[in-house]
C-alpha cells in the first residue's frame, strides 16, 4: 500500500454526481432535446463505461461532465466543486486540477515534441514538484521512454495515443475521462492502449470514465450506462470474473 495515498476524509463519497441533467440545442429553426434528464453518481474509483449507438447523446455527456460545456438544466459535481454555473476562467481552472482526458483523435501539439505534449497540461495548472522525472516516468511507462523528443509527426497513431495517455495522467487528477480512445487504432493497438489505460488507473487511483461502442473494451468496466435517445436505458455493475481484469 501506497503512504501518499490522501486522508480518508479528504476523499469525496461521490467523485461525480450528475442531476435531471438536461442538455437543449437551438439549432435556428427549433430545439433539440440532446440529453433528456440524467441523473447517476459515480463513487471514486469506479471504471464506468458510457455505451450507446452513434448519435444518443455519449460525448454530449462527456464534454458536460468534463466542464467543455455548459448543461440547459441540472447539475454536475465533480469531486466535490459544483461546476454547473462556473464562468469558463473557473471551470479551465476545475479541468486542470481534477481531469485528464482523452481524446478519439489524440489533439496531441504538432509544435511540441512527445515530452513536452505530457509536460503541458502540468506546466499550465502549475503543478508543484519534479515534472521533468514525471513526464519521463510517464513516458517510461507508456513504452516511450526513447521517443520523448519525437514531434507527433513522427509517431505512429497508436504512439501518439499513448503519449495522450501519458499527458492525461501527468497532474495525477482524480478522474480520467476518454472518448473512444482506441476509435482510430487497430485491434492490436487498440487493446495495448486499454490496457495501458487500465494499468495506469489503478496505479493512479483515479475514477475512470469510458465512452465506447466497443462491447469488448466496456467487458473492462466495474459498471456500464447505456443511453438511448439521451435517455439512460440501463445502469448496470458488470461482475468481473477472475482474470478479466488487468492487475498490476
Ligand atoms: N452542436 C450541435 N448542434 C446540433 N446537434 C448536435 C450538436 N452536438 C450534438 N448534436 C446532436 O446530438 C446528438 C448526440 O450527439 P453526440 O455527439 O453526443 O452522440 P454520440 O453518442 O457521441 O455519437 P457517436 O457515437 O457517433 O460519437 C446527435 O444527434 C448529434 O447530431
Ligand atoms: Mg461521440
Amino acid at each position: 500500500m501506497s503512504t501518499d495515498h490522501p486522508p480518508l476524509a479528504a476523499v469525496p463519497a461521490v467523485a461525480i454526481d450528475v442531476r435531471g441533467v438536461v442538455k437543449t440545442i437551438d439549432n435556428g429553426t427549433n430545439s433539440v432535446n440532446i440529453l433528456r434528464g440524467l441523473t447517476f453518481s459515480v463513487p471514486p474509483g469506479q471504471f464506468l463505461a458510457i455505451m450507446g449507438a452513434s448519435g444518443s447523446g455519449k460525448s454530449t455527456l462527456l464534454g458536460l461532465l468534463a466542464g467543455l460545456d455548459t448543461v440547459t438544466a441540472g447539475s454536475i459535481v465533480l469531486d466535490g466543486t459544483d461546476i454547473t454555473n462556473l464562468n469558463e476562467d473557473k471551470l479551465a481552472r476545475v479541468r486542470g486540477r481534477k481531469i485528464g482526458f482523452v481524446f478519439q483523435s489524440y489533439q496531441l501539439v504538432s509544435t511540441l515534441t512527445a515530452k513536452e505534449n505530457i509536460l503541458l497540461p502540468a506546466e499550465l495548472s502549475g503543478m508543484a514538484g519534479d515534472l521533468e522525472s514525471r513526464a519521463d516516468m510517464l513516458l517510461d511507462r507508456v513504452g516511450l521512454s526513447n521517443r520523448g523528443h519525437h514531434y507527433p509527426i513522427q509517431l505512429s497513431g497508436g504512439e501518439q495515443q499513448r503519449v495522450a495517455l501519458a499527458r492525461a495522467f501527468v497532474t495525477k487528477p482524480p478522474i480520467l475521462m476518454a472518448d473512444e480512445p482506441t476509435g482510430n487504432l487497430d485491434s492490436v493497438n487498440g487493446t495495448h492502449v486499454l490496457e495501458l489505460l487500465l494499468q495506469l488507473n489503478r496505479e493512479e487511483r483515479t475514477t475512470m470514465i469510458l465512452v465506447t461502442h466497443d462491447a469488448m473494451l466496456a467487458a473492462y468496466a466495474d459498471r456500464i450506462i447505456k443511453l438511448r435517445d439521451g435517455a439512460i436505458v440501463s445502469d448496470e455493475l458488470v461482475a468481473q470474473p477472475q482474470g478479466t481484469q488487468v492487475e498490476v
